[in-house]
């Protein structure tokens, strides 16, 4: 781990202009600087990079972030990896901090892991290029298949040759640890002997996102042998299957350009989808999909496309990863290669430009694809098409992220319209799914969040698709959003002599329960802490802009978006003590106009807002609206408790109790309505 000290002078050290100006050609506008966004392809700029808060924001594709999740994005870095490519940068030396041995020794171990792969690769790199075996069996096998020396190099591909010991001998004159060497697999004991665990073989090497080398795949040469087609290494410290993807170290790029990720099966697609111009692909290794394989997918691409064999184990296999997928928010699609293909050998059929179109053309979405299977499947049958039916609600009802609502509700149109079914019907049986899982988990809740999502559950059930239902469940999501904003960009400042306006907020508002979105309540969590111990460093938005935890970062970036960067730059320039009016008269009349033709009409549009200074408005709102969630939920409770049976007595209590809130609620409309319009 890297010490803080040493985090603390990285971010000292950073600026965005400089980081994000060696990769993205930058020019300044107004208080801005613009470019091409490096994430997707655009011919006019809307990459626009922010000095002042240090985020930028892509205004075509949305993507936003701080310097340092820029260098994670941009070269797919973790968190930790980026921060050493700064300190780098900045010639600032690193300080490492270890949390425990158990630890060290896990890293250390990892480190020689890598190093002995890193060892192996070139050793059965040379043999493949330079030894007599290499080349007669290894090298020509490779050419009759049709792969050329550059992606043989580029991919870094082998040979082990025959000889028991070739490896091990070469391996051991290195002094390499033993049980090290034997943890990589390259090496197995045999009756007390070190031997070669890969003999007469063609070497994939299997490469980490940064392009260390994890473990190796070994392919047979000899197709009528007894022993596997593949031996895989074995999972050890840094080759874990479940979360490898084999080629992303190749596709990163390719797949930020095409905002698509292709999915195929073997170590062989990969390589010849390469060969044919044809970047952006990964590969599961023959397994289904793992949960952990979809997050990193998820991480360059929210478009994944799986290419698989068109024969019945094929599809089957395709199918699997599809509803976890979609928890992921993903968007799969699929396309089929005919049976007795794979994309390997149909893409040396058909050439690369074929191969494209056929992609292109026969691109089917997952859900409805999975629907036709299962229709043609069920054939007439009448009972059989009520359990496809089920089955297509309980996909559906997977896709259940607020940002996902409107695909859920295309699905759900779309399906019904295959199915012949009433699309309002096909909604209810979406929602009960969706009801059936919060009950189930529920049960493992405590009361509050119980209660919580049975309020959700109810909403959902409420839906009749029309934009009402949409818009509350939204509306929560925005004004959480908008109360986290506040905070962070408000909370610092004075709102009486007495106190800031932090503590105002949170003197209104006491209750963290009232918040839905958990990385909200995180936000909220860290800076009420902060607040409390009087750290004002910690309650600084650049705190949380660059917080280590990458879904705190993330969601600040996204909260101070640039919307509120010229307002920002205007008060700064023309308001706070001296006014604007002042300021104009100071200035000359050319540099005011100077000023404005140069920041152009949003600056006065902005200004225009800034001129009756809406913060405290907005601060009453944001606190208005969650008493109003507050009393709206204990209205809800205490409705719960009036359906149980009970006695006279109490019950004149649970109504008073009703009654007052009922009041209450009253009172807060009333007076909101008199803050939150504008
Ligand atoms: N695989 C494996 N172990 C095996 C068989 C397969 O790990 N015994 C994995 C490999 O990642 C392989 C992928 O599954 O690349 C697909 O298997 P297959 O289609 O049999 O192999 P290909 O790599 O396509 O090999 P080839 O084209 O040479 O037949
Ligand atoms: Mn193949």
């Amino acid at each position: 781990m890297i010490s803080p000290n040493t985090i603390q002078e990285i971010l000292n050290r950073i600026d965005i202009i400089d980081v994000v100006g060696g990769f993205v050609k930058l020019k300044r506008r107004g208080a801005n600087y613009l470019g091409l966004c490096p994430f997707h392809n655009e011919k006019s700029p809307s990459f626009t990079v922010s000095p002042a808060k240090e985020i930028y924001k892509c205004f075509g594709c949305g993507r936003s972030g701080n310097t340092i999740s820029f260098i994670m994005e941009h070269e797919k870095y973790s968190y930790v990896d980026a921060l050493k490519w700064l300190a780098n940068k900045y010639g600032i030396e690193i300080e490492e901090t270890f949390a425990s041995d158990e630890q060290r020794e896990q890293q250390q171990a990892a480190g020689s892991l890598f190093i002995i792969n890193s060892f192996a690769q070139q050793f059965f790199t040379k043999i493949l290029f330079e030894s007599e075996e290499g080349q007669d069996i290894g090298l020509s096998y490779l050419k009759e298949r049709g792969f050329r020396d550059d992606v043989i190099v580029k991919f870094q591909l082998g040979y082990s040759p025959e000889q028991r010991d070739a490896f091990t001998k070469e391996a051991l004159a290195k002094q390499f640890n033993r049980d090290l060497l034997l943890k990589t697999g390259l090496i197995a004991n045999r009756n007390d002997q070190l031997v070669d665990n890969y003999r007469g073989r063609i070497i994939f090497p299997v490469h980490n996102h940064s392009g260390k080398i994890l473990g190796f795949g070994a392919r047979i040469l000899k197709s009528n042998d007894k022993a596997p087609k593949y031996i895989n290494t074995p999972e050890n410290e840094i080759y874990v299957k479940s979360k490898i993807l084999y080629g992303s170290w190749f596709a990163r790029q390719a797949i930020d350009k095409a905002d698509e990720c292709l999915l195929v099966e073997g170590y062989t697609d990969v390589i010849s989808l390469h060969q044919a111009g044809i970047e952006n692909v990964v590969a599961s290794g023959g397994t289904s999909l793992t949960q952990d394989q979809l997050r990193i997918v998820k991480k360059y691409t929210n478009n994944l496309t799986i290419i698989y064999d068109g024969d019945a184990a094929g599809i089957k296999a395709a199918l699997r990863g599809l509803d976890m997928a979609l928890e992921e928010s993903l968007n799969v699609k699929l396309v089929l290669i005919p049976d007795k293909e794979d994309p390997d050998s149909y893409v040396n059929k058909l050439g690369a430009n074929s191969f494209k179109e056929f992609i292109q053309k026969n691109k089917k979405d997952f859900v409805l694809f999975q629907l036709e299977v299962a229709l043609t499947d069920a054939a007439g049958d009448s009972t059989k098409k009520a359990e496809v039916v089920n089955q297509v609600a309980e996909t559906i009802s997977k896709i259940n992220k607020t940002e996902d609502f409107t695909r859920q509700q295309d699905y759900i149109r779309q399906c019904s319209e295959i199915l012949k079914i009433d699309e309002g019907g096909l909604h209810a049986l979406v929602n009960k799914f969706i009801r059936n899982r919060i009950s189930t988990q529920e049960k493992a809740l405590p009361f509050e969040e119980a209660k919580l999502l049975e309020e959700n559950a109810g909403k959902a059930a409420a839906t009749d698709y029309n934009d009402t239902t949409f818009n509350l469940l939204f509306k929560d999501e925005l004004q959480e959003r908008e109360f986290a904003r506040i905070l962070l960009e408000h909370g610092n400042k004075k709102w009486n002599t007495d106190q800031l306006i932090a503590n105002y907020i949170f003197s209104e508002i006491m209750d963290e329960s009232l918040f839905d979105n958990p990385e909200i309540i995180k936000l909220v969590t860290i800076y009420k802490e902060a607040l409390l111990r009087q750290d004002t460093q910690k309650t600084d938005k650049s705190f949380f802009i660059y917080h280590p935890d990458t879904s705190v970062s993330a969601l600040a970036v996204s909260l101070l978006n640039f919307p509120y960067d010229e307002s920002d730059h205007w008060k700064r320039e023309f308001s706070q003590s001296t006014g604007y009016q002042k300021k104009l008269f100071e200035k000359s009349y050319e540099d005011f106009m100077r000023t404005i033709t140069q920041e152009k009409e949003d600056v006065l549009m902005s200004y225009s807002k800034m001129d009756e200074d809406r913060t405290p408005a907005e601060i009453e709102s944001a606190i208005n609206y969650f008493k109003l969630r507050k009393v709206k939920r204990m209205l809800l409770e205490n409705q719960h408790d009036m359906e149980k049976p009970h006695t006279a007595q109490e019950f004149e209590t649970l109504h008073r109790t009703h009654e007052h809130l009922k009041n209450m609620e009253r009172d807060i409309v009333q007076k909101a309505g008199t803050v939150i319009i504008k």
